[in-house]
């Protein structure tokens, strides 16, 4: 796909595609359009030096799509569309630090989630991403044709409920709140077509998928374990490098992410606002 108003740098063979030579507080037309369609097209776009302030962060956002303000995470004050994202020096466990997909415990799942870099570690902090297209694409023929009649239960009680990973955790308690507004667990199908690019993907996730809908967690564990193992290969990923006005833009329904935690004794800050999405389609469709 070629694009003539922006230059789009694919980060690594497996995901990703950084953007060059626009600011997006004064995009064009033309550079609107073909950003939309690198954002479909690699599943999760980086820009750099963007020093946005929180306005402008939610000007962009709106672009998208409305906010899908995330009801767990507290928010930066003032901004209550803007979630926070922070490590102090003194913590020693992250936000985000496992492989997931945002807001996959909605009935319509968040399209996706704009995360801008405030403040960052010397070293460490870098953000991987993995692409769940090709996930999909190299599982064998027959695998793929079972998974694409299955659906899925995803929940998120057991990591932001009263009795949740979080709770649990008292580095969590200044993070996130609500534990009363987690929701019923939903369905969705295992193997979606995804709204903006017509392609198949993969629609599990090692945090909030629970089980596969009419099989129990004992067994489906050794398949999801299976597919989390393939969809997690180096080959499939790429890992983003923060620099302060970096922006991440993932599609939740395209990829995962995994904030890696090796920055022990210092801060990072980011700023993230998730756009909505749809009600996610089956392959079969
Ligand atoms: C997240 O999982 O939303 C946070 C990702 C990051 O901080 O890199």
């Amino acid at each position: 796909m070629t694009y003539e108003t922006v230059e789009v740098r694919k980060l690594t063979g497996g995901c990703g595609a950084e953007i060059l030579g626009v600011d997006v507080t004064a995009m064009s037309n033309r550079q609107w359009g073909e950003i939309q369609r690198a954002f479909a097209e690699h599943g999760v776009i980086f820009f750099r030096d963007q020093i946005l302030t929180p306005e402008q962060h939610v000007a962009f956002a709106r672009r998208w799509a409305p906010i899908d303000v995330n009801r767990f995470f507290t928010a930066v004050t003032g901004y209550p569309e803007i979630a926070e994202v922070r490590k102090e020096p003194q913590e020693k466990t992250n936000i985000g630090g496992g492989w997931h997909t945002d807001h996959s415990y909605d009935p319509e799942p968040a399209m996706g989630s704009i995360l801008l870099a405030r403040e960052l570690p010397e070293e460490g902090g870098d953000t991987l991403f993995a692409n769940m297209y090709r996930a999909f694409e190299t599982l064998s023929p027959g695998l793929q044709q079972i998974l694409e009649g299955m659906k899925a239960v995803h929940g998120s009680a057991h990591i932001f409920g009263a009795k949740g990973v979080n709770a649990a955790n008292p580095e969590s308690a200044g993070r996130y709140g609500n534990h009363h507004l987690v929701g019923d667990d939903v369905v969705h199908p295992v193997v979606i077509r995804h709204p903006l690019s017509g392609r198949k993907a993969l629609y599990v996730n090692p945090a909030f998928t629970l089980r596969f809908e009419d099989w129990s967690a004992e067994d489906s564990r050794p398949l999801l374990e299976h597919l989390y193992r393939h969809a997690a290969r180096p080959e499939f990923t790429c890992r983003f490098r923060w620099r302060e006005g970096s922006i991440a833009f993932w599609d939740n329904r395209a990829t995962w992410h995994y904030a890696a935690n090796d920055y022990q004794g210092e801060r990072r800050l980011m700023h993230r606002i998730t756009v909505a999405g749809c009600a996610l389609q089956p392959a079969t469709a």
